[in-house]
């Protein structure tokens, strides 16, 4: 586990913390070696604790290490999970276990609760590569043509913009555009994967994610080849155009997850951040998991030590600029929109 923050005394693990978090243990044992958890179950026990003492929810990010994901927090899902869930929560704090952009996108939500990012550096390389004077500039650049920023993104870059989508979403947010043409920003490989599924021309950015960019169609191929084709690929569409050519699925992070639970492939390669193969593992055993490692700096920045002095000091918040929140918000709520569209009709076709 990474240091504590300054001035936070390491946590003593006492037979009353491991008889509270055995039943926790349990659901990480096949991914947290046993000499492990005496370092982390005081951690998990008292951000436990804390979190009914603050009415405090812990919205986690699938990228989160399993320490995370399976025993602190209280909602885990992919950008667009959590953006949902965000709107759901009756608690006062909203503790956003990802990166920064996250976190924005939940205050836009709920301007009136507390919310939190354990690390404050916890960047984007997409949200980076993009300024609010860059939208300006494709605006006037592209009078008429409607632009969609991808959720990695600045409140206000989102504030420029007409409406967000995620990897979740994206095709159905472009196609629910009048226009035949769409500015599709910052992600270039995403605008490209979504150019291959619709009619409409799109135009994009030269944003990537600094984590998806590296793998490549060579490095996939070869993966087939070992093991003589007997194994299930499946990408983020962040990657370049060549691994998801190569890949058997494409989709959002809680898309790829969905899709090894329930297709149970006998092998599989995740071609994403590192941590998702050990969450879903933790919970799948049928499945053998081939794991290229590429971590992300930024979602990685967040430790059980960093979440716990969020929840006792409540901070570091973030905040919206209050011009620039309204705007914003109105892309978010402009892309739920069209989720709760979606989900409507398919709901009426069923009943029909
Ligand atoms: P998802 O919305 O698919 O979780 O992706 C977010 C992200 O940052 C992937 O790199
Ligand atoms: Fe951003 Fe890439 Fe990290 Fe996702 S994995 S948060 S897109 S840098």
């Amino acid at each position: 586990m990474t240091k504590q923050p300054q001035n936070q005394q390491p946590l003593k693990y006492t037979v009353q913390i491991e008889a509270e978090t055995a039943s926790i243990y349990e659901k990480v044992k096949t991914v947290i070696p046993q000499f492990e958890w005496p370092a982390i179950a005081p951690y998990v026990a008292e951000i436990n604790r804390l979190k009914k003492e603050k009415n405090a929810v812990i919205l986690a990010h699938n990228y989160m290490t399993p320490d995370i994901f399976h025993t602190v927090a209280d909602y885990v899902g992919d950008s667009l999970g959590l953006a949902r869930k965000a709107t759901e929560t009756d608690a006062e704090v909203i503790i956003q276990c990802g990166v920064h952009f996250m976190a924005e996108t939940a205050k836009l939500l709920n301007p009136n609760k507390t919310v939190i990012v354990p690390d404050m550096d916890a960047g984007c390389s997409l949200a980076e590569s993009i300024t609010a004077a860059d939208v300006r500039m494709l605006r006037q650049a592209h009078p008429g043509v409607p632009i969609v920023t991808y959720v990695n993104t600045s409140a206000e870059v989102k504030a420029e913009c007409d409406i967000c989508c995620t990897s979740g979403n994206a095709v159905e947010i472009i196609e629910s555009l009048e226009s035949d043409t769409v500015l599709c920003i910052p992600d270039q490989f995403l605008a490209s994967w979504i150019a291959k599924q619709t009619k409409k021309k799109i135009l994009t950015w030269q944003g990537r994610c600094e984590v998806h960019e590296r793998f490549t169609g060579k490095e996939i191929k070869a993966y087939r080849k070992r093991f003589n084709g007997d194994i299930t690929i499946i990408a983020h569409p962040e990657c370049p155009p060549d691994v998801i050519e190569a890949a058997d699925f494409v989709g959002s992070t809680s898309g790829m997850i969905n899709y090894a639970k329930e297709k149970r492939p006998k092998r599989v390669l995740m071609v994403t951040e590192c941590s998702m193969s050990d969450n879903v593992a933790a919970e799948v055993q049928d499945v053998e998991f081939i794991r290229p490692c590429n971590l992300c700096p930024h979602m990685k920045r967040i430790t059980l030590p960093k979440i716990l002095e969020s929840l006792r000091t409540l901070g570091p918040e973030v905040t919206v600029e209050p011009e620039v929140a309204a705007r914003a918000r109105k892309a978010v709520e402009a892309m739920l929109a069209v989720d709760e569209e979606k989900a409507r009709k398919l709901a009426n076709k069923r009943v029909a």
